[in-house]
């Protein structure tokens, strides 16, 4: 598994405002989207292109466009979903699939609610969101999710993580031949004993959506 944390003053600026508690909930989702569309620029570096010509006004040229089948984004509701409007000014052709998870805040086991997908992902790059990577639990069990159904890779996009989530991920795929990478704005300290990520930003769910 390969992990990216964006080193980028404007992504550390924006951040640094998510995690203010005075900031109110129009401006965390505002923040969120900008965010996302700062990481999904590096978190698409791998996506796949095919060669292709364009003439200019002047003579033909050599360029690439998306290639077909088209990526999957697949938000994990509820708190994902405050980050698919960034990611799909990148990628507006993308498709969307939807996973609906919650962790119980108790055991910290994640659930799946809800699954609104392709049943074949066969050969298809699939960009999960979801702001918070705490334990683990909700993206091992949707990479896994993805996975079975066929999925390439899968490139996640979160904007904050944890040391013990990531850990999670390494011991839960090692040796998987299928490429995974964590894509966040930052990296945080630890998880405190309720589960959530410090310093952290609070329940992201709670900030986007009340
Ligand atoms: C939060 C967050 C992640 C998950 C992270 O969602 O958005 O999905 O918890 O925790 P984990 O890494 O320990 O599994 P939550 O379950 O609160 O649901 P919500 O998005 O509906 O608020």
């Amino acid at each position: 598994m390969e992990t990216l944390v964006v080193d980028h003053p404007l992504v550390a600026h924006k951040l640094t405002t998510l995690r203010d508690v005075r900031t109110d909930s129009p401006t965390f989702r505002r923040l969120a989207d900008e965010l996302v569309t700062l990481l999904a620029y590096e978190a698409t570096r791998d996506v796949r292109v095919s060669a292709v010509t364009v003439e200019t006004p002047l003579t033909p040229a050599q360029g690439v466009r998306l290639s077909r089948p088209a990526p999957i984004v697949v938000p994990i509701l509820r708190a994902g979903l405050g980050m698919l409007d960034g990611m799909m000014r990148l990628l507006p052709t993308a498709e969307v699939g939807f996973l609906g998870m919650i962790r119980n805040e108790e055991t910290l086991e994640a659930s799946t609610y809800a699954t609104r997908l392709p049943e074949d992902l066969s050969g298809r790059q699939c960009y999960v969101l979801d702001p918070m990577l705490a334990t683990g639990g909700t993206l091992a069990a949707a990479i896994q999710y993805l996975f079975d159904r066929g999925a390439e890779d899968v490139t996640a996009l979160c904007l904050l993580a944890a040391p013990e989530g990531l850990a999670h991920l390494d011991g839960m795929f090692q040796g998987s031949s299928r490429p995974i990478r964590v894509v966040t704005a930052g990296l945080d300290e630890c998880l405190n004993d309720q589960g959530y990520i410090l310093p952290g930003l609070g329940d992201a769910g709670d900030r986007l959506y009340g």
